[in-house]
């Protein structure tokens, strides 16, 4: 059977599923319950400085995105760090780690942008036994009016001297936690690696207003009237996760640097992504928030049964597989041709592929033949777009087939080799054959 263990930044962790900063790793009743569903570590819910606690709100604090049949897709939250006295957190985080010395305890720390304030919580936190910290400069809600959370995130400079004033005063390893409000993620991502952080995690949650009340006129949730931003998490982000990460393990700058992979994971397959794109861990938060500590049950299951299939003894045999097929649009082969085919057993002539490819423009799909509806694809005017697989109710009803030969909507030749945006005659900075870039997937990134 498949070894699912990790090493992380020399963190052992019995399998790479840990539970995400928020409300399940607040306490150490929490805590102790994930432990023993199965979860192979936990980063604590945020803890800032000692004295008093930030307050929360005391009415709704979550938002949601619902699909049809009423699954969670995305949630949104106007929460912010840890409402309970640091002394409680630091107590309870010490006697969970003496009792599960096999399990992770990261601490996640957000405190004021100031050397004094970090060093006086890196040695309180040390002294709970915790395996490591992440500082949290993702919060874009509330903490981030303060001059913390995401307003730190948001500045290179900022995350690098932070960094290094906790590198410098602790031998934990440092993870920092990115925020995805911002631009373009590698210059987080660079300035965390410069600061000398051992890792970076990411994301956390998204700027994001999920509904405005018609009658009200209010943001949801609502309080007393009034609503703010708050922070966008769920399965609805994990392709901007994904994409984030992505762009952090081929950036030449960070290649190679540790990456928790945090956003929307629900099931064994989201995490097998991440980790396919360099993940050496990753975090959960709202699947366990919507289904309870015993899903990870199944994400150790499914990943192992996936590694044993594909005959992968450990982690370590498909982490990162994905990356170098991660390229940019400039580099992918014009020449590569398909169309979409139609399985006629399975079509239940529903018509939703027509339709859509009729107003996107390709008028590439039949509705009546000889009087008779019939759904068939005209390769003369199919571009191989797949928008009729996407919106197909039927699954594996349509497939896209590459084709040999003469394509019979351009009369060229289909498949005949490859050839890119870089050198394509229609680009007007395309390069000269002479000076033109022998293609190798990734060579010329
Ligand atoms: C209610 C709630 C509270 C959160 N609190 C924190 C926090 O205190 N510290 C932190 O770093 N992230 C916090 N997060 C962000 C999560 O750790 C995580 O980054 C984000 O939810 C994306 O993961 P998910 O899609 O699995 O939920 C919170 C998320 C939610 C939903
Ligand atoms: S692949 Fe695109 S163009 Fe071709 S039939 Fe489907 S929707 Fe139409
Ligand atoms: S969407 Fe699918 S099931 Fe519906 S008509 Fe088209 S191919 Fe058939």
């Amino acid at each position: 059977m498949a070894d699912i263990s990790t090493n992380f930044l020399g963190i052992q962790s019995p399998n790479p599923f840990w539970l995400a900063s928020a409300p399940p790793t607040d306490k150490q009743y929490n805590v102790e319950r994930a432990f023993e569903a199965g979860w192979g570590g936990v980063v604590w819910k945020t803890l800032g400085e000692a004295g008093p606690p930030v307050v929360n709100v005391n009415g709704p604090r979550y938002g949601a995105i619902h699909g049809g049949d009423r699954r969670l897709l995305g949630l949104n939250n106007i929460e912010l760090i840890t409402d309970r006295d640091l002394e409680v957190n630091l107590r309870e985080m010490t006697e969970t780690k003496k009792k599960w010395p096999d399990r992770v305890i990261i601490a996640s720390l957000m405190v004021p942008c100031e050397e004094a304030a970090w060093k006086a919580i890196l040695k309180r936190v040390e002294e709970t036994g915790c395996d490591g910290i992440e500082l949290n400069f993702g919060c874009p809600h509330g903490m981030s009016e303060r001059g913390m959370g995401s307003a730190v995130g948001q500045v290179p400079e900022y995350i690098e001297m932070v960094a290094r004033w906790c590198k410098e005063n602790t031998d934990l390893p440092v993870i920092v936690k990115l925020t995805p409000n911002i631009t373009d993620i590698r210059k987080p991502a660079e300035a965390a690696k410069r600061g000398g952080a051992d890792a970076v995690s990411l994301i956390n949650t998204i700027n994001s207003i999920t509904a405005i009340d018609l009658d009200d006129f209010a943001p949801q949730p609502t309080i007393d009237g009034k609503g703010s931003h708050g922070g966008y998490c769920g399965p609805a982000v994990k392709p901007i996760a994904l994409s984030m990460v992505s762009e952090i393990a081929r950036n030449p700058e960070t290649q190679g640097l540790p990456i928790s992979g945090i956003g929307g994971i629900t099931t064994w397959r989201d995490a097998a992504e991440f980790i396919a794109l360099g993940c050496g861990t990753v975090q959960v938060c709202t699947a366990a928030m919507t289904y309870g500590f015993h899903i990870v049950q199944e994400m150790i299951a499914g990943l192992s049964n996936y590694m044993d299939e594909k005959g992968y003894a450990s982690i370590e045999d498909f982490r990162g597989r994905a990356v170098p097929n991660v390229t940019d649009w400039q580099y992918l082969n014009l020449k590569y041709v398909t169309k979409a085919k139609i399985d006629q057993d399975l079509c239940i002539k529903c018509g939703r592929c027509h339709i859509a490819c009729e107003d996107t423009s390709h008028q590439a799909i039949t509705h009546m033949v000889d009087g008779v509806r019939h759904f068939e694809v005209i390769d003369e005017e199919c571009v191989g777009c797949n928008l009729c697989v996407n919106v197909c109710p039927v699954e594996n009803c349509i497939s896209m087939e590459q084709i040999s030969g003469i394509d019979p909507r351009t009369g060229k030749p289909a498949n005949d080799g490859y050839a890119n945006w870089t050198t394509h005659p229609n680009n007007p900075s395309a390069k000269t054959s002479g000076e033109a870039v022998q293609f190798t997937p990734n060579a010329a990134e």
